[in-house]
């Protein structure tokens, strides 16, 4: 690890410590206690599904798989990390990195699952519905405070030096892995063999993907969230999208990309170079005061265009827009807040912490805000021939071409994502 990083990752960890102190200060509290939450089992079983750190408490300690663990930050004072680390001859013990931030913290290894000592006038934040503290009184605790919630997710929406180099390194691992899925995709693999060569590049296993990597041929393309990895290679290739990413220090990248096969029309090419200009032009559109609904409305106006240019509309961009036929081949928002989670927190809500809901127009939006420098965010615009979407067109006049959007569905669809931090002077693209 690079010095440089670890001195990036003391300022960070002082920057937390000045900006609780106010928050703290604000909300009239001696301290806080974030819990880092815990994987519950399986029903009737002792095995758990794999577990996210969560994400306030990840914020300050640059481990990302802690559980059963307390952090108590106090303003004026060094924050308290009560981490467990049980004698267990089960499973590895907890043991702690030789790295600098570990000396910022007053670190406690605890054998038992306890609720850290609480003092003052408190909050709890984290999953603690589960734990047995949840049914107690505590007059001074005060557990979720609403407000306090929405000014720390306020804090991490802008991103600190620190955490955009480790985005920026997160990016650069999920390339190698998409890398070596578009090789494997020349090579005619299946799904299963796609994905496997995409985490083995990027030197993860796969409880521990930012989210499910989505690896889908042909029509597959086309499922926003698709879930499964056929075991077998399609005779026909004519698409593949990749959505993969990997995390760094609990950091996240969030990128896709999609490619033409030898058995696709020479216009899904088109489409896909069209795309790929897109997302280029949305991402020089990134810049402080720039209105993220806006920049949604104008990736809306270029695939009208792109729909029209490709003869799949054969009206204007401007009618694309107005019917919502451009909605029906992008059902998806923009692009998100990136950060310890995929979907990062605060992309819905005014600077005052009052919501910011998304249009009705524009329903999977998932940030609303004006861009301001530190926010990280995707730029993922889409283009897919989703069936259940299209099929309501075509009892309307609308002039679209049938038998070309018929021959397109078999490709699934078309999604470029890069990863953008937003700076002083405009944006810098953290995805190679
Ligand atoms: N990978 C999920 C998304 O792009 O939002
Ligand atoms: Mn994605
Ligand atoms: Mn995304």
């Amino acid at each position: 690890m690079s010095n440089t990083l670890f001195t990036l990752q003391l300022e960070h960890i002082a920057h937390l410590q000045r900006a609780y102190a106010s928050i703290l200060a604000e909300h009239k509290l001696d301290s806080l206690a974030i819990y880092s939450g815990h994987a519950s089992v399986h029903f009737a079983d002792d095995h758990t599904p794999p577990f996210q750190t969560y994400g306030h408490f990840m914020h300050w300690v640059g481990l990302a798989d802690v559980q059963h663990s307390w952090l108590i930050v106090q303003p004026e004072k060094r924050p308290q990390l009560y981490l467990y680390a049980p004698a267990d001859f089960w499973h590895l013990p907890t043991h702690l990195p030789d790295e600098p931030w570990v000396e910022a913290f007053d670190i406690h290894l605890c054998s038992d699952k306890n609720t850290p000592p609480l003092t003052g006038q408190t909050a709890m934040m984290g999953d603690i519905e589960s734990l047995a503290i949840s049914t107690q009184p505590m007059p001074n605790v005060a557990r979720q405070p609403e407000a306090l919630v929405t000014a720390l997710d306020e804090l991490r929406l802008f991103k600190t030096p620190y955490e955009i180099a480790c985005i920026r390194e997160a990016n650069r691992l999920a390339i190698a892995g998409h890398q070596a899925a578009q090789a494997a995709f020349i090579g005619a693999s299946g799904e299963l063999d796609i994905q496997l060569a995409y985490l083995g590049s990027s030197r993860q296993r796969e409880s521990n993907v930012p989210y499910q990597n989505i690896i889908g041929l042909n029509e597959h393309a086309g499922v926003l969230h698709y879930q499964h990895y056929d075991l077998h290679a399609p005779k026909q290739r004519y698409s593949l999208l990749v959505d993969a990413g990997r995390r760094f220090r609990g950091y996240c990248a969030d990128i896709t990309r999609t490619y033409a096969g030898p058995d696709a029309p020479a216009v899904f090419g088109e489409l896909v170079t069209a795309m790929i200009g897109l997302k280029a032009e949305l991402v020089r559109g990134v810049a402080p005061g720039v209105s993220f609904l806006a920049l949604h409305e104008q990736m809306h106006h270029h695939l009208g265009e792109i729909l029209v240019a490709n003869d799949v509309f054969k009206g204007t961009a401007k009618q694309a827009v107005a019917e919502g036929v451009t909605r029906a081949f992008c059902p998806h928002g923009l692009g998100h807040s990136l950060g310890l989670q995929v979907h990062d927190v605060a992309g819905l809500r005014n600077p005052d912490g009052t919501p910011a809901p998304a249009p009705v127009k524009h329903p999977a939006l998932r940030l609303t805000r004006t861009l301001r420098p530190g926010m990280v965010v995707t730029i993922e615009p889409g283009l897919y021939f989703i069936n259940m979407l299209l099929e309501p067109l075509r009892n309307t006049s609308l002039p679209l071409n049938w038998p070309l959007i018929d021959q397109l569905s078999s490709c699934g669809g078309i999604r470029i994502e890069d990863n953008v931090a937003v700076t002083e002077s405009g944006y810098v693209n953290l995805t190679p």
